[in-house]
């Protein structure tokens, strides 16, 4: 017994000393001391032995297992030694190296722009609304009362996805009128809609073929240019600060009338004049007026009963303005290193 015991354990260490893998060290591991293992085995028939003879197997096999233990658990801590060895020289950190910088995201300054303007108009009640960007020519123009063939549509030209009528909307003023067809019977309608448009321009600093508008309108009864004015006035304060005052100067829109300009006294210089106002002491922000009587015939309202206004203005003229940017193209070159610039100059780092 004692003879089958040491060839089992010379067996052992022999087939150990090759291995050199977790995996055939689990194989070998089961092909002694496992439950049909080599010395297992030797106890297997026990039953059939004398009470002396079982005593004589039991402790042979019993020190065997112990010592074929020890020689696996041993080679199991060398393998796992070795492994961690290969893998931390692997690994090696130079301590003298200077850091990984850690680039902290920070929110798209145009974005910014827009969610400041939701929240200011949310404040006083506006829903903010979404509009498709591929447009009919019916929503982008002609309920907006711009005719086909008109001239107002020359300063507009856009991009036609089929034919005449599907294009990319040159405007976000058509959610005007999805709104108030929409809306009907929930008056008063009060919502903003920012949104990207697209024109055939030709890109430089002050023009991109894609921009965002943010769109407005508010129809009810007895609406008034004074109305107009004190809601313009509200949000300038809120955007530019209490300081800022607004003024009106009249202008042309197919589907306003009257129709007015909007400007805000110059934030830079407080309206003394300055480069940024070009001397004038007052910034243009947006298009604004009475929605025309045919926009709202056109929309199922009728004009002497139902009055209302729109407005839209460019959301990166706003942001440029606001951050000093002086080119449009900046918001869409995706250049890290100005983004983060304007994150920097709006003291939030
Ligand atoms: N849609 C006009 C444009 O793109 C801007 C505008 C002007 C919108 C007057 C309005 C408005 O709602 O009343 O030039």
């Amino acid at each position: 017994m004692q003879e089958l015991a040491d060839t089992i354990k010379t067996d052992l260490l022999k087939e150990i000393k090759d291995i050199d893998k977790e995996q055939d060290l689990v194989e070998l591991k089961a092909k002694y001391i496992g439950k049909s293992g080599r010395i297992t085995e030797l106890t297997k028939n026990m039953r059939d032995l004398s009470v002396d003879e079982r005593k004589e197997v039991g402790l042979i096999s019993n020190k065997l297992k112990e010592e074929a233990t020890k020689i696996i658990e041993d080679k199991e801590k060398e393998i796992h030694d070795r492994i961690l060895n290969e893998k931390l020289s692997k690994e090696v950190i130079d301590i003298s190296l200077p850091a990984t910088k850690v680039c902290n995201g920070a929110p798209n300054i145009l974005e910014k722009v827009i969610e400041e303007v939701e929240e200011t108009f949310m404040s006083m009640g506006y829903d903010v609304v979404d509009g498709p960007e591929i447009e009919e020519d019916k929503y982008n123009f002609e309920l907006l009362n711009i005719p086909k063939g008109h001239a107002a549509r020359d300063a507009q030209d856009t991009f036609y996805i089929e034919g005449d009528e599907i294009l990319l909307r040159s405007q976000t003023s058509p959610v005007q009128v999805r709104t108030m067809l929409k809306y009907q019977g929930k008056e008063p309608i009060r919502m903003i809609c920012p949104g990207k448009t697209y024109r055939r321009d030709d890109d430089d600093a002050t023009h991109s073929h894609q921009f965002m508008q943010i769109e407005g309108l508010l129809v009810d009864k007895d609406i008034s240019l004074c109305d107009l004015k004190g809601t313009f006035d509200t949000i300038a304060k809120k955007l530019f600060g209490p300081d800022c005052v607004t003024r009106f100067r009249p202008s042309y829109y197919q589907f306003t009338e009257p129709s007015v300009e909007t400007d805000i006294s110059c934030f830079a210089c407080h309206g003394k004049g300055c480069a940024l106002c070009k001397n004038t002491g007052w910034i243009t922000i947006s298009g604004a007026g009475m929605v025309h009587p045919n926009v709202l015939k056109n929309c199922g309202y009728d004009p002497k009963e139902w009055s209302g206004f729109a407005f839209g203005f460019g959301a990166e003229r706003c942001a440029m303005l606001k951050y000093g940017i002086d080119d449009i193209r900046t918001f869409y070159n995706t250049d890290l290193r100005e983004l983060g610039a304007f994150d920097r100059k709006d003291g939030e780092q």
